[in-house]
């Protein structure tokens, strides 16, 4: 790691905020998300980390997909194993913290909110479109739990092949959602965009807004905005 500051000629000038925030935070969030995937600014663009809350609030952090982001209503969209670690912290508390950073952008957007499980049928229609290899390996592995060598993990995948009765090479291989593979929808309560600017004289806002509990998902108050200090 150099112990120099970096110079302003190493970070690119971003584009700044608007002046006028805009009243909803949400579109601004996809349309960076958009231009990083369709510029593949980095090797996993959609690349996000997830911040959970554990016992006694200790927090823990890893790096999913974010599969979508839902402008309207606003909430943001990861898979991942439902007996997982996260998965079972935001059972507990369904609070979470989202991170998503584009490096050699100086951009990143970092949202907080609540997640909840999504519908059966959306993660099902997610889940047809991987990869069979994908799909072998959700039955195999029981994310986040202790296994003994890597022989045993392979051993895992060759016997839900055998279960399943399909291949690693079939394309055409039918292979259902687990019942322990399931999407997120995370409601964004609090949403901030930063822009990375010269001599660190960076451009932030922070939109916040209430959730109300309403069936599966929430009620929305308005978003209301403000910039920070950087
Ligand atoms: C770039 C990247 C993307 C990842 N995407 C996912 C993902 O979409 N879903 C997932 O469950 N794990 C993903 N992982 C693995 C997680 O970081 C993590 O190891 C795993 O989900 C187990 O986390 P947990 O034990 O805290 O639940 C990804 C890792 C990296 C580095």
């Amino acid at each position: 790691m150099p112990d120099s500051t970096p110079t302003d000629e190493l970070y690119p000038l971003a584009e700044r905020l608007p002046d006028e925030l805009p009243a909803d935070p949400m579109p601004m969030a996809k349309a960076w998300l958009d231009r990083a995937w369709a510029e593949r600014i980095q090797p996993n663009a959609n690349a996000m980390y997830v911040a959970t809350v554990g016992e006694g609030g200790a927090p823990s952090l890893r790096a999913v997909l974010c599969k979508e982001l839902v402008v309207d209503p606003g909430y943001v969209i990861f898979y991942t194993n439902l007996q997982s670690r996260k998965a079972r912290e935001i059972e507990a508390n369904p609070r979470v913290a989202l991170l998503l950073h584009w490096d050699s952008w100086d951009r990143q957007v970092r949202i907080e909110g609540v997640a909840v499980q999504s519908p059966a049928a959306e993660s099902d229609a997610y889940f047809a479109t991987r990869s069979v290899a994908s799909r072998i390996g959700a039955w195999a592995s029981e994310q986040s739990r202790p296994i003994g060598s890597r022989a045993a993990l392979m051993a895992r995948v060759t016997r839900a092949m055998l279960e399943l009765g399909v291949k690693l090479d079939d394309p055409e291989a039918e292979v259902p959602r687990p019942p322990t593979w399931g999407g997120f929808r995370v409601w964004a309560e609090h949403v901030e965009l930063w822009a990375g600017q010269k001599s660190r004289v960076h451009d932030r806002a922070r939109w916040s807004r209430t959730l109300t509990r309403e069936g599966d998902g929430f009620a929305c108050g308005s978003w209301s905005s403000t910039r920070l200090q950087p």
